[in-house]
């Protein structure tokens, strides 16, 4: 790993150049971050289990036909993905009232939205990732209006598909973050969706309890951050028990 090629270090990953041409690995961190990186700690475990997450999210959304970065898990904390040119959008699909929208709006947390909503923020550090419409989308050119259409129509096939995988594992959906990339092909390029799909980026809380699984234990000082996420893998069946984070119970005998 140390004679390879650093592309990028972000707050939870670091992209190195791939094997081959067009390919990254993506490299998941146990570093965690809130508030635009003003609150940060290191949980023992995280990038585990967000590698774990992130990779039978995405291969399941391939399987019912949206494209993705994704080639293939490598080990414990790595996964090699397909290069892209990331899209500058953070796409939020919200479910129940959480967070900013709570804060903005002034909507209860926890109340159920009429229908899933879909939100775009600058994905810009420097600003706090500002809330913005379609139409500076397209008037400073960040995405075309094929693209934003695009984007939309599997963000909403995303959030359908993930409202049914989590509820079958006893979790609400609250809301959740992606990001699209440029993926080139022969004739220009196409949309695809691209870095990771986990606890860190979504609100996941318990069906029953309301209990938060999810970035908010930490955003919050809830506690129990790691256990929340490796709860949620377990519930998903990467791993075999409910232990935190025994990386001896990983599930298929990880290779790395
Ligand atoms: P939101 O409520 O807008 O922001 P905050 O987390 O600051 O209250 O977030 C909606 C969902 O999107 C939530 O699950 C967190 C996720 N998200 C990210 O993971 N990264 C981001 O940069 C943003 C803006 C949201």
């Amino acid at each position: 790993m140390g004679r390879r090629n650093k592309i990028y270090e972000g707050k939870a990953k670091i992209l190195y150049e791939g094997p081959r041409a067009g390919t990254l690995v993506q490299y998941f961190k146990d570093d965690a971050t809130a508030s635009n990186a003003q609150k940060k700690a290191t949980l023992d475990g995280k990038g585990v289990l967000n590698n774990r997450i992130s990779e039978l999210i995405m291969v399941r959304l391939g399987e019912i036909g949206i494209p993705t970065h994704f080639i293939r898990r490598l080990n414990m904390r790595e996964q090699l993905v397909r290069q892209v040119r990331i899209i500058p959008l953070e796409v939020i699909c919200r479910n129940v009232a959480a967070g900013t929208m709570s804060r903005r709006l002034g909507i209860k947390e926890g109340e159920k939205l009429p229908r899933p909503i879909v939100e775009f923020c600058l994905k810009r550090d420097g600003l706090d990732d500002p809330l913005i419409a379609e139409e500076h989308i397209h008037a400073f050119g960040w995405a075309s209006q094929a693209e934003v259409d695009e984007i939309i129509g599997m963000t909403l096939r995303i959030n359908d598909y993930l409202q049914g995988l989590f509820t079958g594992v006893g979790i609400r959906l609250v809301d959740f973050k992606i990001e699209f990339g440029r993926l080139p092909v022969d004739d220009g390029h196409q949309v695809v969706l691209a870095d990771e799909i986990s606890p860190d980026s979504c609100r996941l809380w318990d069906r029953e309890t309301d209990r938060k699984l999810d970035k908010d234990r930490f955003r919050q000082d809830l506690g129990d951050v790691a256990e929340a996420y490796t709860e949620v893998a377990r519930r998903l069946g990467v791993l075999k028990e409910n232990k935190h984070p025994n990386l001896a119970v990983i599930a298929n005998n990880d290779e790395g």
